[in-house]
């Protein structure tokens, strides 16, 4: 079965789309019955938001008490504590797996309310580069990405695709013209590329502004 076309959400600007995506997740989070959990995606766009979302309005409204922040990725730099590079996504995915109460995911119970992803040049997401052994990895819901060859040159650990497909709602949030060609790619489906290889059990939503919906 072809995978549902995603909803898209157009904003004027960068600024109205931190905005957007602010009011976007607050809603959600204050409508939420219980606890409400949010995978926060890298990169330069979601600066922006993350600003806004320490600031009013969206701060006071935030019910923070009930809500759960976890990184989509992140870069492995081993800082004071002792580890490996594997023994940090084990870490990482058992604190999933205690916060979900179980070893395997439930499609009618995803593990997060919200995933925000961003949309790398070469179409990765999270660290789920193309052609990487991280991409295909359907049994573990994080792991760590060693290849060399990213850009930048750094180790990282990753949410894997099972994991992030886990949401009621996964939200791309793009900015800029140079965003364009790659995201039409996705949207087409380029199975090459893993940021079209996302099928949340849930909504998927491409929050983008008008620079990335025309291009140059
Ligand atoms: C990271 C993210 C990465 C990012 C995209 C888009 O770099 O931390 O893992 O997937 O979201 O590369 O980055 P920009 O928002 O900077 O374009």
């Amino acid at each position: 079965m072809a995978a549902a076309r995603p909803r898209m959400d157009i904003s004027a600007d960068p600024e109205a789309l931190a905005h957007r995506v602010a009011q976007w997740v607050t809603d959600l989070a204050c409508h939420a019955g219980g606890r409400f959990s949010v995978a926060l995606s890298g990169g330069s766009t979601p600066k922006r938001l993350y600003q806004l979302l320490a600031g009013a309005p969206y701060k006071d409204a935030m019910p923070w008490d009930r809500v759960h922040w976890f990184w989509g990725d992140d870069r492995f730099v081993p800082w004071d504590a002792p580890g490996t590079h594997a023994d940090a996504a084990g870490t990482y995915e058992r604190e999933l797996k205690s916060y979900y109460g179980a070893d395997k995911l439930d499609p009618a119970r995803p593990l997060f309310d919200v995933v925000l992803l961003g949309m790398g040049p070469d179409g990765h997401t999270a660290s789920l580069f193309p052609g990487k052994p991280a991409v295909e990895e359907r049994q573990r819901w994080v792991t760590e990405v060693p290849e060399p060859g990213l850009n930048p040159h750094v180790p990282r650990v990753t949410l894997t695709y099972p994991a992030l497909e886990s949401s009621k709602s996964v939200a791309f949030v793009a900015a800029g013209a140079d965003k364009h060609t790659m995201m039409q790619r996705v949207l087409a489906g380029d199975r090459a590329l893993p940021s079209a290889g996302v099928h949340p059990v849930g909504e998927l939503v491409w929050f983008i502004d008008q620079a990335a919906q025309r291009g140059a």
